[in-house]
């Protein structure tokens, strides 16, 4: 019979994936990189990382396949709309801070989100900004795109667009600035709904106590 192992699902590659890997080193797990990219083997405790697209851990981890997951609070809200996002995160792991923001081109006039009243808007968030146009009462045309949203304005997609912004360079290059902020980012780490396998269970919570140390000590 083959041991049971934890998973945990990291992004592959990316925003979060060099933080997350300095996490699981910190916290003393020794990653053997395999063969098989989608799976990495931990030495010297029972556990895997499952290494995939930031925008399947939430679903990877809501459904059990992995026990526990990485991911940017963005990624998880705008996956879960309706879910009590509370309930699934365990810790917030002080790396990966960004913020969700409306940008316009630098020539408006921008006077407020009433601006954005019957103007279309371009983004990958379209669950988050959906609400955040309701919640500001202004009705608008979300255009949903996966990635390179702010060439939206210049190629006349859109007026505006709701994107992540860290240091700013991405707006500056595409003559745009920022106006509001829609949601404030970083990552955490995520939990299934159910408790792990018996057999698994010293391990979880020996991961949960060092992931705290790490955060607590770098934080
Ligand atoms: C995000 C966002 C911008 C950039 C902003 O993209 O879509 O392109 O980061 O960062 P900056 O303010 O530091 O320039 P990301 O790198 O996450 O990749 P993606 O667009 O391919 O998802
Ligand atoms: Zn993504
Ligand atoms: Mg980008």
């Amino acid at each position: 019979m083959t041991e049971p192992r934890l998973r945990i699902a990291v992004q592959k590659s990316g925003r979060l994936a060099d933080r997350s890997g300095e996490l699981i080193s910190g916290a003393g797990l020794r990653i053997i990189k395999g063969a098989n990219e989608l799976l990495y083997r931990i030495e010297n405790q029972p556990i895997d990382l499952l290494r995939v697209r930031d925008d399947d851990i939430p679903t990877f981890v809501a459904d059990g396949v992995a026990e526990l997951g990485i991911v940017g609070y963005n990624v998880l809200a705008e996956h879960f709309p309706d879910r009590d996002l509370e309930s699934m995160i365990v810790q917030r792991l002080g790396f990966g801070s960004c913020t969700l923001k409306v940008a316009v081109p630098n020539d408006v006039d921008y006077t407020g989100p009433q601006w954005l009243e019957g103007k279309r808007i371009a983004t990958s968030y379209p669950n988050i900004l959906g609400k955040w146009l309701k919640d500001h009462g202004v009705t608008a045309e979300i255009v949903e795109m996966r990635g390179a949203v702010e060439v939206a304005p210049r190629m006349k997609i859109a007026h505006a667009i709701c994107d992540l912004v860290s240091t700013g360079a991405t707006l500056e290059a595409n003559g745009m600035k920022a106006t509001d902020l829609v949601l404030k980012s970083e990552a955490v780490l995520i939990k299934a709904p159910h408790a792990p396998a018996p057999e698994l269970a010293h391990t979880y919570d020996m991961l949960l106590r060092r992931f705290d140390g790490v955060t607590a000590s770098t934080g």
